[in-house]
C-alpha cells in the first residue's frame, strides 16, 4: 500500500525560520522524503527563495524582492523575526539550496511564486539552474500560476509538475492532465474529500499546509501521496506509528 511521502514545507517553518538554510538543513537530518520552498526574482534576475513578494514580514528589511537586487537582499537578516537564535540567516538563492540539498537524496518541490508578478523569464532561469546541478529528476515543479506550468512543460516536457490550486474545483485530475501537470498539490479541505474518491487518485495527490495530528493521520491512512508540512518530525511520528499497526 502507497505511504505517505513527508514534505517539510518551507523548510521546518514550524521550529526554523522558512526558507532559511537552517529551516532545509533541519528538514535533510529527518528521514522524510522532500523539501517544498518558494522562489521568486529579484531586480538583477537572481532566484532567490521566500515565500512573500515583499521581504518586509520575514526580515529587518523592507520592499518588494523585485525591486532589490542580491546584493541588497543578502545583507538582510531572515532569522531574528522568528528567534534570535537564528540571528544572520540569509535569504538564500536557488542555487545555494540546491547545493545544500544535492548530497541527498531529497524530492525538491520548487514553487515558483509568479501569481502576482509574473518574473519573465522565471522558468527558463529555474530550469536552468537545476539542470546545472543535475537535479531534475528529483524536482516537483508548482505554481499557482498554470500558464507558468504550460511554459516549463515546453521547455523541459518530461518534467514532474503540480498544479496548485486552493478551492474544491470538479475533476482537477482531469484539468491537470489538460494542463500537462503529472500531480494536484491542493489545499488541505479540498483534498480531504478527493482523497476518498477513487478516481481522482487516477494522478498523485499532494496536499498543504497538514499540521494537526489529527489531519496528518487521516491523510495517512487514506494513502494521500504526499503531505506538506511545518513539522515534519511530528508527522514522521505518526507515520511511523500508523506503518507498525500495519496499516
Ligand atoms: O506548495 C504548497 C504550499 O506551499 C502553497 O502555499 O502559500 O505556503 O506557498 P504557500
Ligand atoms: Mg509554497
Amino acid at each position: 500500500m502507497k505511504l505517505t511521502s513527508i514534505f517539510a514545507h518551507r523548510g521546518s517553518k514550524g521550529n526554523r525560520p522558512e526558507n532559511t538554510l537552517a529551516a532545509f538543513r533541519e528538514a535533510l537530518s529527518l528521514e522524510i522524503e522532500g523539501i517544498e520552498l518558494d522562489v521568486h526574482m529579484t531586480k538583477d534576475k537572481q532566484l532567490v527563495v521566500i515565500h512573500d513578494e515583499t521581504v518586509d514580514r520575514t526580515t529587518n528589511g523592507k520592499g518588494f524582492v523585485k525591486d532589490l537586487t542580491l546584493d541588497e537582499i543578502k545583507e538582510l537578516d531572515a532569522g531574528t523575526w522568528f528567534s534570535k537564535e537564528y540571528e544572520g540567516e540569509k535569504i538564500p538563492t536557488l542555487s545555494e539550496v540546491l547545493e545544500l540539498v544535492k548530497p541527498s537524496n531529497f524530492t525538491l518541490n520548487i514553487e515558483l511564486k509568479n501569481d502576482v508578478f509574473l518574473y519573465e523569464g522565471i522558468e527558463e532561469a529555474v530550469l536552468k539552474e537545476v539542470e546545472s546541478y543535475s537535479y531534475i529528476d528529483n524536482v516537483i515543479l508548482s505554481s499557482f500560476n498554470h500558464y507558468s506550468i504550460r511554459k516549463c512543460l515546453d521547455l523541459y516536457p518530461t518534467l514532474e509538475t503540480g498544479v496548485l490550486f486552493m478551492e474544491g474545483l470538479y475533476k482537477p485530475w482531469e484539468y491537470a492532465k489538460y494542463v500537462g501537470a503529472t500531480s494536484i498539490h491542493v489545499y488541505e479541505p479540498a483534498a480531504a474529500y478527493y482523497v476518498q474518491m477513487q478516481e481522482a487518485n487516477s494522478i498523485p495527490i499532494r496536499t498543504f499546509t497538514v499540521n494537526k495530528d489529527e489531519s496528518i493521520e487521516f491523510f495517512i491512512r487514506n494513502h494521500i501521496d504526499a503531505i506538506f508540512t511545518d513539522y515534519p518530525e511530528k508527522a514522521l511520528g505518526i507515520r511511523s506509528q500508523i506503518e507498525r499497526e500495519g496499516n
